[in-house]
């Protein structure tokens, strides 16, 4: 995330908003057929795993039609569920852009899609991620109450050095968060559901920590950007996540926040709720406090 409180210009081509049209119809044949490769892993190995809300989205929202699902359809049918709409954009839009856009129940996706050398790792968020890891859960009416809470709170955060606290809520909840449902661990994390290996390791792998979110102790941990997580954040439910966030009067917390240590990626505090103490044996050389862009 930049640090601006206004945005630059957008792109040439791009409306003032900086979305562009999706132009569906370009689409190449091995673009669909990309998808539906991708789609087609995914869904079968995810039931059992993944939040059983999720599910319900890929269904209500009849994501299981082949091809790169055309954002004018998705948008029709979740706008007449939640409101949402899904709209393109160019690439990483500036914080005071994406806040503005969740703000107002829109959800920016990326319109490109992976190549097959790029199946299992890419650095920048491609249509499959944001669109099947991100999309489904914004059916479910408090997880996309949750979304808007967030773009709100972003919006009233801009100017108080706190973008990188939003980012790590963002990172440890919509990105790689896990819910616990009839008490079973499931995912719920677009950054997880979207990787083939992470939702295998998040659930299974004896190596992260996994404890229960709290917003103070998420904003306060760094994150892994460019391999699995080390620490998991887990909730109760998608109320108590959305009650945490609307509840939370986040400028006194930048400050507390602002006058402790950042906990690394492998911390346990002791008043930390641990439902799984990792080994941590997994860890590669990668655990500076390096953070990236949301989205
Ligand atoms: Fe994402």
């Amino acid at each position: 995330m930049s640090s601006v409180k206004t945005s630059p210009a957008p792109p040439p081509g791009a409306a003032a908003d900086w979305t562009i049209p999706q132009d569906w119809r370009r689409y190449t044949p091995a673009e669909h057929a990309m998808w539906d490769r991708l789609f087609e892993r995914q869904s079968n190995m995810l039931p059992g795993r993944v939040s059983p809300k999720f599910l319900q989205g890929l269904d209500v929202l009849r994501m299981t039609k082949p091809g790169i699902p055309d954002f004018d359809e998705l948008s029709e049918r979740l706008q007449n569920l939640t409101g949402w709409r899904v709209v393109a954009v160019p690439g990483l839009v500036p914080d005071d852009v994406f806040f503005r856009h969740l703000a107002n129940r829109t959800f920016v996706a990326g319109r490109f899609i992976r190549t097959l050398a790029q199946i299992d790792y890419l650095q920048e968020p491609d249509i499959f991620h944001d669109v099947f890891g991100h999309v489904p859960l914004l059916a479910n009416p408090v997880f996309a109450d949750y979304m808007q809470a967030y773009g709100e709170g972003g919006l009233r955060s801009l100017g108080m050095n706190a973008l990188h606290r939003l980012a790590r809520l963002y990172w440890y909840t919509v990105e790689f968060g896990l819910i616990r449902e009839d008490g079973d661990l499931r995912l719920y994390g677009a950054g997880i559901v979207s990787s083939y290996g992470e939702s295998l390791f998040a659930l299974d792998d004896p190596s992260p920590h996994r404890i229960r979110l709290n917003l103070r102790r998420a904003m306060r941990t760094c994150y892994k950007i460019d391999d699995y997580q080390q620490i998991y954040f887990v909730i109760d439910s998608y109320e108590d996540l959305l009650r945490q966030t609307v509840e939370t009067d986040f400028a006194p917390l930048y400050a507390e926040l602002d006058a402790v240590a950042d906990l690394s990626v492998d911390a346990l505090l002791p008043e930390d709720d641990v439902l799984t103490h990792g080994t941590q044996s997994y860890a590669s050389a990668s655990t500076a406090c390096l953070e990236k862009e949301i989205g």
